[in-house]
């Protein structure tokens, strides 16, 4: 029985919603980050009963072993058993992160995931994978378990900076591109500003649990969520720890015109289909310099792929535009290849 994932379109009703889901709890912890505490904690605060507060610092560098030990410390000072409630409220990396301490700490406590970026709304929220970065790696280390419920809030999004409304807008593209060529051109003119968000927070969430429920734990389907992945994944590993460091949604923008390369290669896609996805995408996120040691920097980094099957590249790719297929190898020659004709292109 796949989680309920709720959307809540007013504050009464988000307190609602949390009431019914903690009131068999009696130890509760909310975990938040230092902007997620000014900004979200304060509207969710006077709608919770005794609880404890576990803040973390923000940011994708903190997602690591080391706070989890934190977080599960302070489970274990509090005297939580397997009774205890954690949610999570905040942006992917306190979903991913408190949602794998949870489902760890006593082999298992529950969590509910209270989404607060556009990109956790969207996607890192929905579908029940959890983890944290090891050695430099993107999700190495990591459990499927699904929360409680999700419970969406999408006004959570208003207090973004632009840099990450942007970013989680990537995934609503990505959503589009995969599945619903229709909506791709209803939001491909828009700019930013004058999105439909409530609406798109809704499709992007109807797209992922669809292809979620129907393959769950990754076998097969499910993969087409991680088109654009392969090859920005490689340039966000690349970038992590850098001062030019990109947010997961710029990379995977990079990841998805590159990718449509590869489809265009194949000729499953025409090459005014891939150049037109491409201006579009690079108006909204502009073009990331990328240097010949940069690409070839990436490069290692797409070999250590989740979807990578016995060495080879997996990648998802689309069939055309709205329909995406799974388990396509590719060579990293051509990964090399899709790169250069990035960083060739003119920008938009
Ligand atoms: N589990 C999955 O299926 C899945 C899918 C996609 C991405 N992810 C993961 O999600 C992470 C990225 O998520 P993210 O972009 O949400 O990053 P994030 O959690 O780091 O949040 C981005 C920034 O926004 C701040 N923030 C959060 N909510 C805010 C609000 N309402 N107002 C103001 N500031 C706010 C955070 O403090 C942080 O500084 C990555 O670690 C990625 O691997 C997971």
């Amino acid at each position: 029985m796949p989680h309920p994932v709720h959307i809540l379109p007013a504050i009464n009703a988000l307190a609602d919603a949390l009431r019914n889901y903690i009131s068999a709890y009696t130890q509760i912890a909310v975990l938040v980050d230092e902007n997620t505490q000014q900004h979200c904690y304060p509207l969710l605060r006077e709608h919770l009963p005794a609880h404890h507060l576990i803040q973390i610092k923000s940011g994708e560098e903190q997602k690591h072993l080391g706070t989890c030990q934190h977080i599960w410390q302070c489970l274990t000072d509090w005297g939580f058993d397997r009774k205890g409630l954690l949610i999570n409220l905040g942006g992917g990396v306190i979903g991913d992160m408190g949602g794998f301490c949870a489902a760890t700490y006593k082999r298992g406590i529950a969590f509910l995931q209270l989404p607060t970026t556009l990109l956790a709304q969207v996607d890192a929220s929905v579908g029940g994978k959890l983890g944290i970065d090891f050695m430099g790696y993107k999700n190495h280390i990591g459990v499927f378990q699904d929360p409680l419920a999700v419970l969406v809030y999408p006004a959570f999004i208003n207090t973004l900076s632009d840099r990450e409304l942007r970013s989680g807008f990537a995934e609503i593209i990505k959503h589009c591109l995969i599945r619903d060529k229709n909506k791709w051109l209803e939001i491909a003119h828009r700019p930013l500003k004058d999105q439909h968000f409530s609406d798109l927070i809704a499709h992007s969430i109807d797209i992922k649990k669809a292809v979620v429920e129907e393959d769950p734990t990754e076998k097969g389907l499910r993969k087409i969520l991680n088109f654009g992945h392969t090859i920005g994944h490689a340039i966000e590993t690349h970038f992590l720890g850098k001062e030019n460091r990109l947010l997961h949604g710029e990379a995977i923008a990079v990841g998805m015109i590159a990718e449509n390369y590869l489809a265009a290669k194949r000729g499953w896609i025409s090459i005014d289909e891939c150049e037109s996805i491409a201006q579009h995408i690079m108006r909204l996120f502009g073009k990331v310099a990328l240097s010949e040691d940069d690409i070839a920097q990436s490069l290692p980094h797409a070999l250590q792929d989740k979807k990578n099957e016995k060495g080879a590249i997996q990648a998802s790719l689309l069939g055309a535009v709205g329909n995406c297929g799974y388990n396509h190898a590719i060579a990293l020659s051509e990964i090399e290849e899709a790169l250069q004709w990035y960083a060739a292109l003119p920008s938009a």
